[in-house]
């Protein structure tokens, strides 16, 4: 037999939602709208050179984030998807033995990643309510912590973290530790409390962001993301960015689609809008539901989690259950979420 990693035999597989034929998907926090006409224009022209390689430097998509978001090219280094990007920001800075922190239950591609790295994942429980434990994440810092994970809103709980803490937090990390601001919601995030990632990362020299195009932008299915981060950092991740990993038609469409800014943030207000009607009407049928702050809602199912999931799908409804820890339910249209509510009202919230 092959010799192989014996750490990576060990590593539990990347869940994905599921989608069934003719049921409703709300289980991966995607856009439910379809791509805009002047972004899908952009894709179907750079399909006429698609046996070229792309521009591994990404210069162009690069100096228009670079300028969005009021910091030099330099600070900019994109990826496959910003869960590409997270796994090059764990790889420049952690190997073997070294530890990186995060909260769990959170995103579930941190614990994989780190592993991949070689080093040793930290999951820091939440609080009773959801949220980081920040106070617990900076006391489980040691002289090995490369990396720390803080998750913006929280996926799947959908729960902030605001400036305060974030500040308070950054006074007890070490500076030599990096701490990544994992923003992938953040326009979906309307808390004035909310820690905004831009700002730590000007104020602080070892915080990077991590921002994404598959949710707001609706790209997910083409994979591009990106980190901002110190120069020396945002160098390394190039050094170990896939070469090539973001193809032209992912470039493209993600300039496209931030010249359509105002359009696709029109369909944030309504996702937003739509995720209050969800909260106000999930609470009116007895559910004890949180705000979130993503494009998704968060039911605290605990051990009836498998129950209140098989009955969703007996409706036709697909969400995403996390063991015995809760559902996880995507904004989606108003129609879809009107199936969710259905569906929902016709499940016991006790
Ligand atoms: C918190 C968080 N970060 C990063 C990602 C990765 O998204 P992508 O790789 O599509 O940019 C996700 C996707 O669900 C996420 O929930």
């Amino acid at each position: 037999m092959v010799k192989q990693r014996e750490s990576i035999e060990r590593l539990p597989a990347y869940v994905q939602g599921k989608s069934i034929a003719g049921a409703v998907k709300l289980s991966s926090n995607e856009n439910p709208y379809p791509p805009l006409e002047s972004v899908a224009r952009v894709v179907r022209d750079q399909v006429e050179t698609m046996q070229l390689y792309p521009d591994m430097s990404a210069q162009a998509l690069r100096s228009v984030i670079a300028e969005r978001q009021g910091v030099r090219i330099e600070e900019i280094a994109v990826g496959a998807g910003s869960v590409e990007v997270a796994g090059q920001l764990i790889s420049a800075s952690a190997g073997d033995g070294d530890e990186v922190v995060f909260a769990w239950r959170s995103f579930e591609a941190y614990p994989i990643l780190v592993q991949i790295a070689g080093a040793v994942p930290v999951a820091v429980p939440l609080t009773a309510d959801d949220r980081h434990d920040l106070p617990a994440m900076a006391a489980a810092v040691t002289e090995r912590t490369r990396l720390i994970l803080v998750c913006n809103p929280n996926n799947p709980t959908g729960a902030g973290v605001t400036t305060a803490e974030l500040d308070e937090f950054m006074r007890a990390v070490p500076e030599d530790v990096l701490v990544v601001v994992d923003e992938a919601y953040v326009h979906f995030n309307d808390d004035p409390e909310s820690a905004d990632g831009l700002d730590f990362f000007r104020r602080y020299e070892n915080v990077a962001v991590l921002h994404t195009f598959s949710k707001a932008y609706g790209l997910a299915g083409l994979r591009v993301g990106y980190a901002i981060a110190r120069e020396r950092v945002a160098e390394n991740l190039r050094r170990v960015a896939l070469p090539f990993g973001v193809t032209a038609l992912a470039q493209h469409a993600a300039i496209a689609s931030l010249a359509a800014e105002e359009e696709l943030n029109e369909r944030v207000r309504i996702l937003v809008a739509e995720r209050a009607r969800l909260l106000g009407e999930l609470r009116a049928a007895g559910w004890n539901v949180q705000d979130s702050l993503g494009n998704f809602v968060w039911l605290r199912t605990a051990e009836r989690t498998p129950d209140v999931d098989a009955a969703l799908r007996a409706q036709a409804i697909v969400a995403r259950a996390y063991a015995t820890d809760g559902i996880r339910v995507t904004v989606g249209s108003p129609a879809m979420n009107d199936s969710f509510l259905a569906a929902i009202r016709t499940i016991d919230p006790a």
